[in-house]
């Protein structure tokens, strides 16, 4: 089956989907994006990342490309015309095709959508999760608005490529004071030494993941103490448990903090059972 692209109302074969050289994505990183996953033919939480786009555009005052719901109908289309049951979508939106200026082009420029969509293995992931994850961190040095999910990402590029270089697979941001923020694509987490779970506040610093939000109503229904609190990277080396949380891993265990195991070094339950019990609790809406 040939990939397929959804780009500005076209459905291309992968090879023949580009934008223009001209389109403010490319040129300054002026637009935002969405990942969504796609299991066992359902898009997980695609309620609360429509919502969490539309924030994005107002706050970057970028008009919608379509209505929600026809943007909605395209995300099908690709998922369907790539044959993906389970894997990941992935939307783009930026302010268009205008002339090199960095001021806002006319009033008239229609943003640009791309679309994609890819097969990924569940059970490549639950092998990881059964594994766990090394993690390595870096000064944060990103700017303020984090809250927005936009296509700048260079920080996140570099800090990523750091980690693979470590022999790690994320980077944690970490402030001046040795707080974590989050990881280059991913929310943290850690579990106290009496079972609490720890994830910063989203109110700033960090990206208001959709999967943190999700994996808070697990931990609920699993009978679990969330605190929305900030900790330094020493806690989370000596804590219980360390996870991370985003659509592409959903609960991911950390077993390996700057070269330190967290605890035995083996994911731990709490993760574990989190992970399990995920899509117990997201929205899944028939892809
Ligand atoms: N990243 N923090 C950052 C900086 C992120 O880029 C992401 C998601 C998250 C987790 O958000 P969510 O749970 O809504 O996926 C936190 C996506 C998956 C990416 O860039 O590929």
């Amino acid at each position: 089956m040939p990939k397929i692209a959804y780009v500005n109302g076209r459905y291309l074969p992968h090879r023949d989907a580009a934008v223009h050289v001209e389109d403010r994505g490319y040129q300054f990183a002026d637009g935002v994006y969405e990942v969504c996953e796609v299991a066992r033919g359902y898009i997980i939480d695609m309620t609360p990342h429509l919502d969490r786009l539309d924030r994005s555009l107002s706050e970057l005052k970028i008009g919608w490309p379509m209505s929600r719901s026809s943007l909605q109908t395209v995300m099908r289309e690709v998922i369907s015309r790539n044959g993906v049951v389970n894997g990941l979508v992935y939307l783009q939106v930026t302010r268009g095709v205008a002339p090199r200026d960095h001021v806002f082009p006319a009033a008239h420029t229609r943003p640009s959508l791309v679309i994609t969509a890819k097969k990924s293995s569940p059970q490549a992931a639950t092998k990881r999760a059964e594994t766990g994850i090394k993690v390595i961190t870096v000064p944060e040095n990103r700017w303020e608005r984090v809250d927005i999910k936009s296509v700048g990402l260079l920080p996140n590029v570099l800090a990523r490529q750091k980690a693979k270089e470590a022999g790690a697979q994320e980077a944690w941001f970490v402030d001046p004071d040795g707080t974590v923020k989050e990881g280059a694509a991913t929310n943290v987490w850690i579990v106290t030494k009496d079972g609490r779970l720890k994830t910063r506040p989203a109110e700033s610093g960090i990206l208001k993941g959709i999967t943190r939000a999700t994996v808070m109503r697990v931990a609920e229904k699993l009978g679990l103490e969330v605190e929305e609190r900030g900790f330094t990277v020493d806690e989370a080396k000596s804590a219980r448990e360390a996870f991370i949380t985003a659509a592409t891993t959903l609960v991911m265990p950390v077993v390996e903090i700057d070269g330190q195991p967290v605890a035995n070094g083996h994911p731990g339950s709490v993760a574990l059972s989190l992970r399990r019990a995920f899509f117990d609790v997201a929205e899944k809406i028939a892809a």
